[in-house]
């Protein structure tokens, strides 16, 4: 089928404004009354292990997975890059799921990777692409129904990947008798609030598109997350640098006093990703310590934070209230948004970046 922007500027706005919709459709395709369908061949209750691997954008998507999977299942999991992973010979013992994710299923490290795991262990693909080959060469499919996805820089298909993997370990919880059905219900509930949560955040592009338009001065950006939200951080720094080539990092809010922090003055903006959740006060005083070195703090937060620390901030921009679990989901717009806006400010080619391409084939 042909693909237009559908009246937008950039496929990447076009695919940003999808995500309401397509996040909704991945859940129709998995969640069912109360439960969630997967393949029964998927026994999460006989598993000691889940092994991750990817790259780019999709390895962030595992990364943010490896802490629900740990918290919600008790399930220890190990995230790599696809590239380093083979070539390190790592043991893969019985009873571990590997997990593939990517978004063509077609990245040459991913798909060596997986094939280094075959017949070691469960093979799981999470794709965009029903016929690709790593969704072929794997044992089960788990197709996160993005649709195509055309700009260069990965953006709905990110939040699918992670709606599908929320999706596990919400079922590998259950499974394990971590979560009864009670809280399983109502975790499917919050999820189908999410796309309503979505299309609120999108709601607040004049405002993130404002503040973008002051990070695109810069040379150096900083993006801090914890726990659930320090995935998120490396991401809104890579989605920046690949489109609008300003320099960025993601790291962790609590490791900003082991290094980065050298580099904090007034002319490097620190971008917090911080929902008001139980690590915040702790996100709050890294906060502090930044701006007591005159750094300038983006705190993107919801109305909690907002009320109790958008004093002294640079700008502060306020997300809709949504259920812990799911706001690295939510807060992945602002991240993109940010990076779309610095990029049009920045007049670099949103959709096709230089030196990048949609699908590395090549290792
Ligand atoms: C390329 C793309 C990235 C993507 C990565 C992994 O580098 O530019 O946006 O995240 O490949 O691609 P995959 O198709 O495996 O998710």
């Amino acid at each position: 089928a042909h693909i237009d922007k559908a009246g937008h500027k950039h496929f990447m706005a076009k695919e940003i404004a999808e995500q309401p919709t397509v996040i909704g459709e991945a859940l129709s395709h998995y969640v069912h009354d109360a439960g969630i369908d997967l393949p029964q061949t998927l026994d999460f209750a006989a598993l000691d292990r889940i092994v991750m691997v990817a790259c780019g954008t999709a390895f962030y998507a595992c990364l943010t997975a490896k802490y629900w999977f740990e918290q919600l299942a008790g399930l220890p999991v190990e995230v790599d890059i696809a590239s380093e992973f083979r070539y390190r010979e790592p043991p893969i013992g019985p009873n571990t799921l590997a997990v593939f994710v990517s978004q063509s299923g077609e990245t040459a490290d991913t798909l060596a990777a997986l094939r280094y795991c075959a017949e070691k262990a469960q093979i799981a693909a999470v794709t965009n692409v029903e016929t690709s080959s790593i969704a072929r060469e794997s044992d089960v499919n788990l197709p996160i129904h993005a649709g195509a996805e055309i700009g260069v820089a990965s953006t709905k298909a990110f939040t699918c990947q992670l709606t599908v993997l929320v999706l596990m370990a919400l079922k590998a919880a259950h499974a394990r008798g971590r979560i009864d059905d009670a809280t399983l219900a109502a975790r499917l509930a919050e999820l189908r609030n999410l796309p309503g949560r979505l299309n609120l955040a999108l709601g607040q592009a004049p405002q993130i598109a404002a503040a973008a338009r002051a990070v695109a001065e810069a040379e150096d950006v900083l993006f801090l997350g914890r726990g659930q939200m320090y995935p998120l951080a490396m991401e809104g720094a890579l989605k920046l640098k690949e489109i609008s080539y300003i320099h960025a990092e993601g790291y962790a809010s609590g490791e900003l006093k082991h290094g980065p922090i050298a580099l904090i003055d007034q002319t490097v903006p620190v971008i917090v990703m911080a929902p008001h959740d139980h690590l915040f006060d702790k996100t709050v005083s890294n906060m502090q310590e930044v701006m007591a070195r005159g750094g300038q703090v983006l705190l993107i937060t919801d109305s909690e934070g907002a009320k109790t620390a958008s004093d002294g901030t640079w700008r502060t921009l306020v997300m809709p209230d949504c259920p812990a679990l799911f706001e690295p989901i939510l807060y992945a717009l602002p991240a993109q948004l940010l990076a779309y806006h610095a990029a049009i400010a920045k007049g670099t080619d949103v959709d096709q970046p230089r030196n990048l391409a949609k699908s590395v084939t090549v290792e």
